[in-house]
């Protein structure tokens, strides 16, 4: 657990650690392989990957894979987590559009399923995830992984929870407008990267986060998983980090 001053510390510190292993990689002559998360939290990182860009840090090596969609969602919709990241990263960055993956969101329910699995060996093809960004939902998921997804799920469909549906309801211009199921890489998939870094901010993830770091690993809270991971990283910044009794944080 890091504790950063700030949303703007936090995203700078994560990008370093992102670019040196972008560069790290293309000094080894391979790949880098990074797992993207969407909503609010990870676009100062992806702001400061830009500015690197801008600065002459070439991309064209690396291959991503993003956390989820929704489903059903067209990839042209302003709400696509799709059309999100061409606007926050993709856009803006060198990565060639056949090293980039998102789950879809636009197919038949019949053939979400075949979707899945090829998700799943693209990810393996790959040569894994070396660093996954999660953000957290106040129901403590990761990805779309609500309460009650267990550690070993794969990439698959799933229900929303309300809590999800309603805070998503703003974006949507309502909560009924929200889909109600989701496509997302499993809780197994996402704890298969060798490093993950999952960033919180804001006083409204400080009891999620105290329930993901001080509680029992369960699967009503699926954060609390990254508990047994060997490296895994949390930042948050003083308001998520408000509710936590323990003193295992370093300061930045
Ligand atoms: C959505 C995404 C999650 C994200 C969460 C928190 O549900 N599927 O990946 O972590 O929202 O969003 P925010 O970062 O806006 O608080």
């Amino acid at each position: 657990m890091v504790i950063c001053p700030d949303h703007q510390a936090i995203a700078r510190a994560v990008a370093e650690e992102i670019v040196d292993y972008i560069q790290g990689q293309k000094e080894k002559g391979e790949r880098a392989v990074l797992g993207l998360a969407t909503g609010s939290t990870p676009i100062g990182v992806y702001g400061e990957l830009i500015a690197q860009h801008k600065m002459g840090i070439s991309f064209s090596h690396v291959v991503t894979f993003n956390l989820d969609e929704y489903f059903p969602m067209s990839p042209q919709s302003r709400q696509s987590y799709h059309r999100y990241m061409e606007e926050h990263l993709f856009d803006h960055l060198d990565i060639p559009k056949e090293q980039i993956f998102i789950p879809r969101g636009d197919i038949a329910p019949e053939d979400v399923g075949e979707h899945c699995r090829w998700y799943e060996d693209q990810i393996k093809k790959a040569g894994g995830i070396g660093i996954q960004i999660l953000g957290i939902g106040r129901t403590g998921h990761i990805g779309f992984n609500e309460p009650g997804s267990l550690p070993d799920t794969r990439t698959r469909s799933i229900r929303l929870d309300e809590m999800t549906r309603k805070d998503a309801g703003a974006d949507f211009f309502g909560e009924e407008n929200v889909p109600l199921e989701a496509v997302t890489m499993g809780v197994g998939t996402i704890l298969g990267a060798r490093r993950i870094i999952l960033i919180a901010t804001g006083e409204h993830k400080a009891h999620i986060i105290r329930r993901s770091v001080e509680g029992d690993i369960k699967p009503q809270v699926v954060a609390s998983y990254l508990q047994q991971h060997s490296n895994a990283v949390i930042y948050v910044d003083p308001s998520a980090s408000g509710e936590l009794l323990s003193a295992i944080c370093n300061h930045f």
